[in-house]
């Protein structure tokens, strides 16, 4: 069961939990990559798409859905953890969904977080996007500072892929994954706001009530750069996909 409604310009599903959220969301995904088999695909880390990432697993396993043509450009990564780190997110990916359907790891991008030219990569990585025309369907989850890949509170609208540093807040909500907080690094490489917001299509999914506030600024407030979400909504084809939790303050 779900409730819709648009708020501005965006639509907005609020589902009963996070196990139907992913759900809905894993459905967008497979109606699209069904539509278009080469479908270009921007994916997220975190938690909360690995119930969305199990429910695509499931539907490749089924034979209901199909990555063989399918391309990834993911948002972000760490600064200076290289792929085989367990806390990187090319590691994430891997784990949580390449290792586990058909798709050619070679379609799978992921920024590089060891780049000896951070400048020269990030330039690359817009570079490849625009090569292979640009994500049809960018995930995206939300930080509880309303930032969405690495583009912290501050980021301007116009902003591209870059090195940035972490805020605070963010440290602490991703220490969880460190085994202590002072490994989290305090630098990444991410998509900007700019990057995100030429998708063609995106879908956000946020869970959980340690999002209400985050959500409620997003979408209620005017688009501004301290809550870089707000800036979705500029976007003429954006999703939230949300739980009871996360709307609670809408
Ligand atoms: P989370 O992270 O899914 O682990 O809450 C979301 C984000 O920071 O974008």
């Amino acid at each position: 069961m779900a409730e819709i409604k648009k708020i501005g310009t965006i639509k907005v599903i609020i589902c009963d939990d996070s196990k139907n959220a992913a759900k809905h969301g894993a459905e967008i995904f497979a109606e699209v990559i069904n539509k278009k088999p080469d479908v270009v695909l921007g994916l997220a880390t975190g938690s909360t798409p690995v119930e969305l990432y199990k429910e695509l697993i499931r539907m490749n396993k089924e034979g209901a859905l199909s990555f063989k043509r399918v391309k990834s450009f993911n948002l972000d990564e760490y600064l200076g953890l290289t792929g085989d780190h367990p806390q990187s997110y090319r590691y994430f990916m891997n784990k949580n969904l390449f290792d586990h359907i058909d798709i050619e790891k070679s379609n799978t991008l992921v920024p590089d977080g060891t780049s000896k030219k951070p400048e020269v990569s990030c330039k690359q990585y817009e570079e490849s996007i625009k090569k292979a025309n640009g994500v049809d369907l960018q995930l995206l989850g939300i930080g509880s500072n309303g930032h969405i890949a690495f583009n912290e509170p501050g980021s301007p609208l116009t902003s591209r892929t870059r090195v940035v540093d972490l805020k605070e807040n963010t440290i602490n909500d991703n220490a969880r994954f460190f085994s202590n907080k002072s490994e989290v690094p305090k630098k990444a490489v991410t998509m900007g706001i700019g990057t995100i917001l030429e998708a063609k299509k995106i879908v956000l999914i946020a869970t959980g009530a340690n999002k209400k506030n985050a959500v409620s600024k997003s979408l209620n407030g005017k688009p501004d750069t301290d809550i870089p979400a707000s800036f979705l909504q500029n976007h003429p084809d954006c999703t939230f996909i949300v739980d009871k939790e996360a709307s609670s303050q809408l």
